[in-house]
């Protein structure tokens, strides 16, 4: 257990306990006219209880694929290819539908994008959450009014809202209201992908504090996606920087901002403003992901990568060992660093 509150960014928080997510080996890919084409490889990823775990890169990097899969909620065109999610010693991937659907919501829920695809336009807020808890058994009215009131108290949605249509919230509170959803059995575990990225900043960062109080107070585990790094800076424990499908970077949130080890995780961190910095021109990276069909061979960023040689045309790099992070980088080859 977390036995003091986690500071926000604070890698120290970072516990030795037996993680509850073990993602290992996870490969998606999506099946085409011109065969199954790869779009998450290889990935390995744990997640400790109470850690917030962000995973960053260019849209189009398999970021929401891997969400999806670790949820299970993938549907054709898409499937599991290998590799197993193990929760709470589980493996998910070879788990019945039936089996699953206790685990999703109670042990582990998921926020997406838009509210407003992921809410029923046409049923008040209090339908859709009694519809959740009624598919889960719980049937005693009174439980499931008390339920929804005190999941909007903790995302600050006035009660009275419980009587709303989505429409009626602003796009802050609809994206409250469905973390308000998914808090409804107090799950370890909740995935959420890109929740703030239909608001504007302030509302973001608004959200994200939010998000993060929560966190605290009720000590769930969030495994966060987003394209904006900036957006996680004080708030992940640690990072994954996803590229072309595959983790470039995985390691404590301050160590990649401070020195970040893969040249695409500098290049993602000069694309966005920092917060408190001076403004200044952003760079960005020049070009653009390679797409699923068009891996380049060796290194998948080399085309894009500003300190590229010749061995990144044709190696494929592992994940390095660089201090506390990993890095799928040659110039971290033991025999190139001289580590
Ligand atoms: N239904 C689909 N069929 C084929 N390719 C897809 C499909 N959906 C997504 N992709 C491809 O999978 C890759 C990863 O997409 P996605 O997971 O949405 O990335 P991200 O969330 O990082 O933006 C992209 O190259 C995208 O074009
Ligand atoms: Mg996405």
């Amino acid at each position: 257990m977390i036995t003091e509150s986690p500071r926000f960014g604070d890698s120290s928080v970072i516990t030795d306990e037996e993680p509850n997510l073990e993602v290992s080996g996870l490969s998606v890919a999506y099946d085409t006219d011109a065969g199954p084409l790869t779009a998450v490889d290889g990935v390995d990823l744990d997640v400790r209880p109470g850690e917030f775990v962000a995973v960053v890169g260019e849209s189009g990097c398999g970021k929401s694929t891997m969400a999806f899969a670790i949820a299970q909620l993938l549907s054709p065109p898409a499937r599991i290819t290998a590799g197993e999610v193990r929760f709470r010693g589980q493996n998910l991937v070879t788990m019945t539908e039936a089996a699953l659907a206790p685990v999703r919501w109670r042990n582990l829920s998921v926020v997406m994008q838009s509210a407003m695809n992921a809410l029923n336009p046409v049923l008040r807020i209090s339908a859709q959450f009694a519809d959740a808890m009624q598919a889960h058994g719980v049937r005693d009215k009174a439980e499931i009014r008390e339920r929804s009131e005190q999941v909007m108290d903790l995302v600050g949605i006035d009660r009275a809202h419980l009587a709303s249509y989505p429409h009626q919230l602003s796009g802050g509170m609809r994206q409250r209201a469905m973390i308000a959803m998914a808090q409804l059995f107090t799950p370890e575990l909740v995935i959420m992908d890109e929740p703030t990225s239909a608001l504007d900043v302030v509302a973001q960062r608004s959200l994200m504090l939010q998000i993060k109080e929560l966190q605290r107070q009720l000590g769930f585990a969030v495994i966060f996606v987003t394209h904006d790094m900036s957006l996680v800076s004080h708030f992940s424990d640690r990072l994954m920087v996803m590229y072309a499908g595959q983790a470039m970077e995985f390691g404590p949130t301050r160590q990649v901002f401070d020195a970040p080890a893969h040249p695409y995780s500098r290049g993602l961190l000069d694309a966005f403003p920092s917060i408190t910095g001076p403004r200044e021109r952003l760079q960005g990276i020049p070009g653009s992901p390679p797409a699923l069909q068009a891996m380049p061979a060796g290194c998948r960023f080399q085309p894009r990568c500003p300190v590229a040689f010749a061995d990144c045309e044709t190696v494929a790099p592992p994940l390095y060992p660089v201090d506390d992070v990993q890095a799928r980088c040659l110039l971290h080859a033991p025999e190139r660093s001289g580590r």
